[in-house]
């Protein structure tokens, strides 16, 4: 179940291609942007490895269509945690567990978000169990890690542009390789 760390390149280069549906970009360069973003916030390098394997569930299920235009919710923020647990450790895994439920929240507490996040969003929002109540956000937010699962929220909504230039996935992959459970080198 478990993936070894070069096995992710592999799933990057397989879906190369692969439109982010909906989206006018593709899913590895939805990653990169993601990672980008974090970068240029001055993300430690765990939560930029966390933002650039957010939706890597989507790949490791060779989804290339659009669940949430059928109605289903692939529950992408689960479903790839056993493939990385023996690589990364709990912030990175964290981060990606809770992106899904941080737009729930974000859209509980922040105005205007809902109304900015693009189509596709707004369908599976409420596929996802729609926007938290006070009760809900509050809880979601004292949960491990939560505040970087919404930073990496914000990094996500925006990491849709058509043909921003980012550096390339070999640049992120060094930044996850220092990551990986017994290279760490401890980070604030
Ligand atoms: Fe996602
Ligand atoms: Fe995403």
């Amino acid at each position: 179940m478990a993936l070894a760390f070069d096995d992710i390149a592999l799933l990057f280069a397989r879906h190369d291609s692969t439109q982010y549906s909906g989206e006018p970009v593709t899913q590895t360069e939805h990653a990169l942007q993601t990672a980008w973003f974090a970068e240029q916030s001055g993300a430690h390098e765990q939560l930029i490895t966390a933002a650039l394997l957010h939706d890597l569930g989507h790949l490791l299920h060779d989804q290339v269509d659009t669940p949430t235009a059928r109605g289903i919710d692939d529950l992408h923020q689960f479903s790839v945690l056993p493939f990385l647990r023996g690589l990364f450790g709990e912030r990175v895994l964290d981060a990606i567990r809770w992106h899904v439920d941080a737009k729930r929240y974000l859209c509980a507490t922040r105005a205007h978000y809902q109304a900015a996040l693009s189509a596709d969003s707004q369908r599976s929002l409420a596929l996802q169990g729609g926007v938290f109540s006070p009760a809900q956000a509050q809880a979601f937010i004292a949960r491990p890690h939560a505040e970087e699962a919404v930073r990496l929220r914000l990094w996500d909504d925006q990491a849709k542009i058509k043909a921003l230039p980012t550096p390339g996935l070999d640049h992120y992959l060094a930044i996850a390789a220092r990551c990986r459970l017994g290279h760490m080198r401890p980070q604030p």
